[in-house]
């Protein structure tokens, strides 16, 4: 089901010619040795792509990718952005940031709001801890209008997934989904009805064991499903997500013209970049509130978060193959990955910026408002529309993520200056760029969703 990210590679090269395009990744084109990490979106890389979303099962060696900090119970008020760092900063510290973000975030009276100027991607932001079950619940408001989807999931990084998506015309409506390994099945949508998710703050909650997951919604039981409901007799194994997961918060223009049709349409239309929240805010929002991450605690076996992290022993990533260990999570540059991590670490005191992140300063997508980009053949399906579930492609891609929606270099919003820049590794371009699209969007089906 991964599509291949050609098309988007070169779409990336053309526009910024210092970049090598980056190789693809799937299941069965594994990462070279060299760009050893599979991104979520399914591209090889370093450095970041050997963090949060990085596929073992898809990168070069099952220990290429770093492995993921444990499960931390923890409130996380929302009162400002305090508690975020971009995608380009972050080494894989949980201490240094509770979400990890591309796109755009703001402080907002009641809470954080994620953005989606006109004719970007708009904003994902991931925990930077895993949570391998337990419950975590939000509270939030979610964007409104056609083709403008708000998302609220928990990924992990061999793509199970459990979710809730919000369409912006079906504003009394919760659609709720769950996927196993991203298997794309469009019949495990289900829907949770409720009072205008734009207008009102509501709590939306995940209840995740071995055994079932249930969706509540102000504290009233909205959907369960089993695992006992879930056996796959061909693959011979429970299509049910059961490993380490992040929470991600999104907000999509899965209605943007670049999408395949079946996703515009699951999304309520195209989308409108001239609309009155564009007018009114320079931008579609979705605000959230309090969220809480209440770990499983199990004492052994799956749900554990005793040790400092988890991965994968085995490219089955079944919950018998997750090691909870005491292995670290912390790269030294962005130049490492899971079997070199101290990679390009800095002599002397310096400490890496967003510069030195690979492909950091070539946001290219970012130029073209609009992003036109986009690759592609999403087809995929885009079925998914029923099930909700999108797919496809996300990718639009482009961009947003810097701080204006014409410009993305990194060195203008966050803050950071510098100007090395290490053209060899580009790759990260392309991974902020699909970023949220596909990680919102992800939601499913990962792999298609890039293109
Ligand atoms: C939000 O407010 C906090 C606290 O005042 C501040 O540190 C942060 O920079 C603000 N975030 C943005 C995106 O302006
Ligand atoms: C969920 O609701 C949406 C819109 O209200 C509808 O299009 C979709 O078919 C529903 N899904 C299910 C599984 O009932
Ligand atoms: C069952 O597993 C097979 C093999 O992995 C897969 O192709 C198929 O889509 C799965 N069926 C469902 C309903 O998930
Ligand atoms: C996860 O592990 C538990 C305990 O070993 C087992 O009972 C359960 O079936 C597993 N869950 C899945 C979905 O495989
Ligand atoms: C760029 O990469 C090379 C080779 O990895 C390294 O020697 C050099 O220090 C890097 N430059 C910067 C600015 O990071």
């Amino acid at each position: 089901m991964m599509r291949s990210l050609l098309p988007l590679g070169a779409v990336l090269l053309g526009a910024t010619a210092v970049l090598a395009a980056p190789p693809s990744c799937s299941l069965t084109q594994k990462c070279p040795e060299d760009s050893p990490c599979c991104s979520q979106y399914g591209q090889c890389g370093v450095g970041a792509y050997c963090l949060g979303g990085c596929d073992p099962r898809m990168s070069f060696g099952l220990d290429s990718c770093v492995p993921a900090p444990v499960c931390e119970s923890k409130t996380y008020s929302m009162a400002n952005t305090d508690g975020f760092m971009s995608i380009n900063d972050y080494l894989g510290d949980p201490k240094t940031a509770d979400w990890v973000y591309q796109g755009e975030v703001a402080n907002y009276t009641d809470g954080v709001i994620l953005t989606m100027p006109a004719h970007s991607v708009g904003t994902v932001a991931a925990s930077t801890t895993y949570m391998w079950y337990g419950n975590v619940k939000a509270k939030l408001r979610t964007s409104r209008g056609a083709g403008v989807v708000t998302a609220f999931i928990l990924f992990g990084d061999v793509k199970d997934e459990i979710d809730y998506e919000f369409v912006g015309t079906e504003l009394d409506v919760a659609q709720t989904n769950y996927y196993f390994q991203g298997i794309p099945n469009y019949d495990n949508s289900a829907n949770i009805s409720l009072s205008n998710t734009y207008a009102n703050f509501h709590e939306y909650e995940i209840q995740w064991t071995p055994d079932e997951i249930r969706w509540l919604v102000d504290g009233q039981l909205g959907r369960t499903k089993k695992r006992s409901e879930t056996w796959n007799a061909t693959a011979n194994q429970w299509a049910f997500p059961q490993t380490p997961s992040r929470v991600q918060l999104s907000i999509w223009p899965a209605g943007a013209d670049t999408n395949a049709k079946g996703t515009i349409d699951w999304a309520g239309g195209p989308i409108d970049w001239d609309s009155q929240d564009i007018k009114d805010y320079g931008y579609y929002f979705a605000t959230f509130g309090e969220i809480t991450i209440e770990c499983y605690n199990a004492k052994s076996g799956p749900g554990t978060n005793n040790g400092v992290s988890y991965y994968f022993n085995d490219a089955s990533a079944t919950n018998n193959t997750v090691i909870d260990s005491k292995k670290p999570t912390v790269l030294k540059s962005f130049q490492g990955s899971g079997t070199d991590m101290d990679a390009g670490a800095p002599s002397g005191t310096a400490v890496p910026t967003a510069d030195t992140v690979p492909g950091g300063t070539g946001q290219a997508p970012g130029q073209v408002p609009g992003g036109g980009t986009t690759s592609s053949d999403t087809s995929s399906s885009g079925s998914s529309s029923s099930g909700g579930s999108s797919s496809g492609d996300g990718s639009s891609s482009g961009s947003t993520s810097g701080c204006d929606a014409s410009s993305f270099t990194q060195s203008n919003c966050g803050g950071s200056s510098s100007s090395s820049t290490n053209k060899s590794d580009g790759v990260r371009g392309a991974e902020r760029m699909l970023g949220a699209s596909a990680v919102a969007v992800v939601i499913g089906f990962a792999g298609l969703l890039l293109l």
